[in-house]
């Protein structure tokens, strides 16, 4: 077949590492897409380098904007690549704009989309993430899912079984490839943090970076933390903690520029414990059996709590600090959800060999 990978922000790239390869593997012409919503080379160049992705067959220069204007410029651009290229198929990953960007324009020229990560579900519209995985999981025609949970969150949406396939968490795949290539690096000593004695934090939701009083606490918690706190900083959160006054100067908290995807893997493998409100962390530090606190009023990967690798805690220091002693006291041995593995991509294979069963009202067509 003849697929289009759309991505565009960090998430995205470590999801297509593993995939791109078996695509090809299989006989598929799968190229990228990349719509640019991230650009600077800390949020892709890098993970395009780590990873060994093939350089993207199109870079559209979306650049940051409002949601609509960001998703209205990729869907722009998407839709005149997809004219020329007429793709028997479009593959998105994960809950961003792009995302959300790639299903759109492929299901209004009747290009049956594939979803990548389908069905994850937090319930709570005011994330933007969470109105993404609704449309674009309405849009497509196949749905590949990371747990049994979000096959079910997808049925109980009327999604017809037979669209949906039961692949496992390519995040997952993605971790135990590179976990010995992540480990070679000296990540924590360039820092001067030694193993087990440090926690890894990384914070970007808008539900947190918007919100004065809520990073208020996060910093609070984090500068009063028993161990020190590295805080490897996404670019949107960056200027919020300047005008909070957090800087170098702030002790306890070691604030960096992102790190690549090696970097971050050894540096969450080495650490006491981790702080987040990523997804990607969330489910990255239940495959390294690193205990995580995530800072959020739902979450999505449920699973990783239900296993007890991570624990939910609202945006309040004594409740951080409390998720922090438990992560760090507790234990550090669970059971990994199912198909969280290497053979992910092979199932994603597997699935497409099946075919895609065309969207509705579009049979025979
Ligand atoms: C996006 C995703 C979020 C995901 C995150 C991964 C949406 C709605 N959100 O959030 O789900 O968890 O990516 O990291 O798609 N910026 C730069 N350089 C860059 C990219 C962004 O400076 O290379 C700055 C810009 O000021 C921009 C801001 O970060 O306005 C936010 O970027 P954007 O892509 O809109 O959203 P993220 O917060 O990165
Ligand atoms: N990540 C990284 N460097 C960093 C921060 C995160 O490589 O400085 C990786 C992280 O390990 C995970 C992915 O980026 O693989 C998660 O992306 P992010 O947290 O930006 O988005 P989310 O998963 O929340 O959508």
């Amino acid at each position: 077949m003849r697929l289009i990978i759309v991505v565009g922000a960090r998430p995205n790239f470590i999801k297509v590492g593993p995939l791109v390869p078996a695509l090809a593997e299989a006989g598929h012409e799968a190229l990228l897409a990349h719509t640019g919503q991230h650009y600077d080379a800390l949020m892709s160049d890098v993970f395009f380098a780590d990873l060994s992705i093939p350089e993207p067959t199109w870079y559209l220069s979306v650049g940051s904007g409002t949601h609509a204007v960001q998703t209205g410029k990729a869907m722009m651009a998407l839709e005149e690549l997809f004219v020329e290229e007429h793709p028997d198929a479009v593959i998105v990953v994960g809950d961003v704009n792009s995302t959300l960007a790639g299903a759109l324009a492929a299901s209004k020229l009747h290009i049956p989309v594939i979803h990548l990560e389908a069905g994850l579900r937090s319930f709570d519209m005011s994330m933007p993430e969470e109105v993404n995985r609704l449309v674009a999981d309405q849009l497509s025609a196949m749905h590949l899912t990371p747990t049994v949970e979000a096959g079910r969150n997808l049925v109980s949406e009327n999604v017809d079984e037979v669209r949906i396939h039961f692949v496992g968490n390519i995040m997952a795949e993605s971790v135990l490839r590179h976990l010995q290539g992540a480990k070679d690096r000296t990540a924590r000593e360039r820092f001067g943090l030694k193993q087990g004695e440090y926690v890894l934090a990384t914070i970007h939701r808008p539900e947190n970076t918007d919100h004065p009083d809520r990073l208020e606490h996060i910093i609070g918690a984090f500068a009063d933390a028993p161990l020190p706190v590295l805080l490897p900083v996404h670019p949107r959160t960056r200027p919020v903690l300047e005008t909070h006054g957090v800087g170098a100067a702030t002790p306890n908290i070691h604030i960096v520029d992102p790190v690549g995807y090696l970097d971050m893997i050894a540096l969450q493998s080495d650490a006491a414990a981790i702080v987040t409100d990523s997804g990607g962390v969330q489910e990255e530090s239940c495959m390294l059996g690193v205990p995580c606190v995530t800072v959020r009023r739902n979450t999505e990967r449920g699973i990783t709590v239900e296993v007890g690798a991570n624990r939910l805690v609202q945006a309040i220091r004594s409740d951080i600090l409390r998720g922090l002693a438990e992560a760090l006291n507790g234990s550090r041995e669970w059971q990994r959800p199912q198909y969280w593995d290497t053979e992910v991509s092979a199932r994603v294979v597997e699935a497409l060999a099946g075919g895609i069963v065309p969207p509705s009202g579009l049979e025979g067509a």
